[in-house]
C-alpha cells in the first residue's frame, strides 16, 4: 500500500502543478474509473473541482442517489446532477435498432454534457478516467484517437471539442491499480468492485422499443438478481450478472385468469477479460429464488429465462 500512497501523492503533486488555480471539470458515470479520478481530482484541489452526473433514465436502482452520498455527501464536490432522461427517453421512442439506440444516447448525452459543461464558465480542464488499456487499445498513441473505444464507452473525444485540456491522471495504470488507488481514496468496496456497466446503460437491455414501463420493470428485476446474487456470497465470483427485457410477450395464469406479459432474461458470466466469457452455472436455489422474486414483485412480467450462452459466438450484452 505505500506504493498506491505514494502514487497518490506524486499524482495530486503533478495535478496541483499542471491545475493552479483553475477549475477541472470532471464526468462521473458512476463507476469505477471516473469515481476514482474524482476522488483523486477533490484530494489535490477540492473546490476547484466541479463534477457532472448526466441521469439518462437509463441507470440502475438506486444508482444516481449513490453517486449523489459519494460526491456530495461524503467528498463535498460541487456536483451538478443533470436530470435529463426525459429527454433521452423522448429521443429514443420507437427505436429498435440497437446500434440506432446507441448513436441516440451517444449523441445526446454529449449534448447534455456539453450544455452543462458550459454553464460551468471559469473551467480549463476536463478529467477523465483513461486506464492503460484503453491507451494501448487505441493503438498506443498517446495523442491519437486514444479515445476510439471510448468514445462509444465513454466521454472520450469531448474534451477537445470542448476547448478543454485534458487530464488523465489514471493513464498509466492497470485496473487493479486503479481499484487499490480508489481503496487508499476512501471509496467503499461496493463501488471499488462494482460490475462494469455500459454507457448507454438499461438501453441496450431493454429489447425492442424503450418505455418507462418496460425500464422501470427492467430495474426492479436488475436489482432482484443483484440483490440476491450478494446474498449468495458470488457477486465477486461472477465478473458481470444482470437482466435483459426481451422483446417477446408469453402468456401465463394468475389466478382465474389468463396474462400476457414480458419476459426477463437472467445473465451471469464469469470472464478475465471480457473479450471472451462463459455462462456461470448459478445454482438452481439461488435460480429459483430470482424467478420467484422477480415474477412476484414485478408487475408485468411473468416469466424469466436463463441465458446459458457463451462468448464467442454470443457476447455479454444482448445488443
Ligand atoms: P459484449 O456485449 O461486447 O460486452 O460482449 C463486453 C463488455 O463491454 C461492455 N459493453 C459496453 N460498455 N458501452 C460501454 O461502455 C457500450 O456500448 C458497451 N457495449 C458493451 C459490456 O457490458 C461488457 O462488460
Amino acid at each position: 500500500t505505500w506504493q498506491i500512497e505514494s502514487l497518490i501523492e506524486q499524482q495530486v503533486t503533478a495535478i496541483r502543478a499542471r491545475v493552479g488555480n483553475s477549475r477541472v471539470i470532471c464526468g462521473l458515470s458512476g463507476g469505477v474509473d471516473s469515481s476514482v479520478v474524482a476522488a483523486l481530482l477533490y484530494k489535490a484541489i477540492g473546490s476547484q473541482l466541479s463534477c457532472i452526473f448526466v441521469d439518462n433514465g437509463l441507470l440502475r436502482k438506486g444508482e444516481c442517489e449513490k453517486v449523489r452520498e459519494r460526491f456530495q455527501n461524503h467528498f463535498k464536490t460541487d456536483l451538478h446532477v443533470v436530470d435529463a432522461s426525459h429527454r433521452f427517453l423522448s429521443e429514443l421512442a420507437g427505436v429498435v435498432d440497437p446500434q440506432q439506440k446507441r448513436k441516440i444516447i451517444g449523441r445526446v448525452f454529449i449534448e447534455v454534457f456539453r450544455k452543462e459543461a458550459e454553464s460551468i464558465t471559469d473551467a480549463r480542464f476536463l478529467a477523465q478516467g483513461t486506464l492503460y488499456p484503453d491507451v494501448i487499445e487505441s493503438g498506443g498513441s498517446p495523442d491519437g484517437p486514444a479515445a476510439t473505444i471510448k468514445y462509444h464507452h465513454n466521454v472520450g473525444g469531448l474534451p477537445e471539442q470542448l476547448g478543454f485540456e485534458l487530464i488523465e491522471p489514471l493513464r498509466d495504470l492497470f485496473k487493479d491499480e486503479v481499484r487499490r488507488m480508489g481503496l487508499a481514496l476512501g471509496l467503499s468496496e461496493e463501488l471499488i468492485w462494482r460490475h462494469p456497466f455500459p454507457g448507454p446503460g438499461l438501453g441496450v437491455r431493454c429489447l425492442g422499443g424503450i418505455t418507462s414501463e418496460r425500464l422501470h420493470a427492467l430495474r426492479e428485476a436488475d436489482a432482484i438478481v443483484l440483490e440476491e446474487l450478494r446474498k449468495a456470497g458470488l457477486y465477486r465470483t461472477i465478473q458481470q450478472a444482470f437482466a435483459v427485457i426481451l422483446p417477446v410477450q408469453s402468456v401465463g395464469v394468475m389466478g382465474d385468469g389468463r396474462t400476457y406479459e414480458e419476459t426477463i432474461a437472467v445473465r451471469a458470466v464469469t470472464t478475465d477479460d471480457f473479450m471472451t466469457a462463459d455462462w456461470y452455472p448459478l445454482p438452481y436455489d439461488l435460480m429459483r429464488i430470482i424467478s420467484t422474486r422477480i415474477i412476484n414483485e414485478v408487475r408485468g412480467v411473468n416469466r424469466v429465462v436463463y441465458d446459458i450462452s457463451s462468448k464467442p459466438p454470443s457476447t455479454i450484452e444482448w445488443e
